[in-house]
């Protein structure tokens, strides 16, 4: 694996090495020294051309807490603005001697041509393309389902089943995706990915919110939640972002309504008590409460949001650990490496 670019190239031994390299690179975070040395003297471009608030951060903390130095470079406020090129761009972060690229940018593609254009030649990684995908999301998703349902289950806010991650399998756990599919590079990488670990998914949406083509990928679709709610008794609830910025782009109108939208595909209390004792409930953040999920079912004993944000540290760590260091047995996480 030189570049993580998309949840569909992942083999299943390449997807358990990354989740089993979270696990272990999470354990080192409960330590009262969080730094590891493993990539001192690289360093780590963020190159950010869309907004983001945790991918970028937690970005950063993982380089930082590999102890790689970092550049974070947002395209506002830089040549990019003057109107130059991703490539010309791609060429001075290669002269300033990157090691690896982050890369998140409004274009779906955009990391693919950078990886694949000959114009740097250092491991490049998907924060976020477009409405394309979003690799460290889905992977930080799975490990999250991996810890709460990769073993026994357990009522929803009782200790995880899987305390570590370690090994958790999801195969045969049923996922439900729900909401603004159409434009969710989150619902992308998580179905492709929970496929490969052998966890069954359906999205949930308005007919109007999904994508031509889902046919091809490999989940169900349904577009009535109090109906899987009940019949099919999801494991876990990923409540999705209505990304009203990418409607108003493409000249559409939020279709159905905010008020309808969120009677119909609003997570709210009366459905959370739909839910089985185990279920969980996910959201990749930022949140419209009040639209897609509300105040009760965001703060609910069942919701694993939080979690999420604080597994994306170990998650990008562990991606950049095996990308930057090229191993693939984390060997070199034991405290004595600590500094
Ligand atoms: N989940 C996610 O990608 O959030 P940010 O846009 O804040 O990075």
């Amino acid at each position: 694996m030189k570049h993580l670019l998309n949840t569909a190239d992942l083999s299943l031994e390449e997807a358990v090495l990354l989740l089993d390299t979270t696990a272990q690179m999470a354990a080192t975070q409960g330590r009262e020294i969080k730094k590891l040395p493993t990539l001192r003297g690289r360093t780590v471009v963020n190159l950010f051309f869309e907004d983001s608030t945790r991918t970028r951060i937690s970005f950063e903390t993982a380089a930082k807490r590999l102890s790689a130095d970092v550049i974070n470079f947002s395209a506002k406020g830089s040549s990019v603005s003057k109107g130059e090129s991703l490539k010309d761009t791609a060429l001075t972060l290669s002269a300033m001697g990157a090691d690896a690229v982050v890369i998140r940018h409004q274009a779906s593609g955009a990391p693919h041509l950078l990886a694949h254009s000959g114009w740097i030649n250092v491991p490049v990684i998907n924060a976020g393309d477009g409405t394309h995908q979003h690799p460290t999301q889905a992977l930080l998703d799975a490990f999250t389902l991996r810890r709460h349902l990769g073993g026994e289950l357990v009522p929803a806010g009782e200790l995880p089943a899987v305390m570590n991650g370690l090994g958790g399998d999801l195969r045969g756990r049923k996922i439900a995706i729900v909401g603004d599919v159409l434009h969710s590079r989150v619902a992308r990488s998580n179905v492709f990915l929970l496929h490969t670990l052998g966890a069954e998914v359906t999205l949930v949406a308005p007919p109007t919110l999904i994508p031509v083509g889902v046919e091809t990928w490999p989940c169900a679709v349904s577009y009535n939640f109090d109906e899987v709610l009940s019949d099919w008794k999801p494991d876990a609830v990923m409540m999705l972002r209505v990304q009203r910025e990418r409607m108003s782009a493409s000249g559409g109108g939020f279709f159905p309504s905010p008020l309808e939208y969120s009677r119909l595909y609003g997570l709210d209390a009366r459905r959370l008590d739909f839910l089985e004792d185990h279920a969980i409930v996910l959201h990749p953040g930022p949140m419209n409460r009040g639209l897609e999920i509300s105040a009760q079912a965001a703060d609910s004993k069942r919701s694993v949001i939080v979690e999420q944000v604080a597994n994306g540290v170990a998650t990008r760590m562990a991606v950049l650990y095996l990308l930057l260091a090229g191993d693939t047995t984390p060997t070199s996480l034991n405290a004595s490496d600590n500094t």
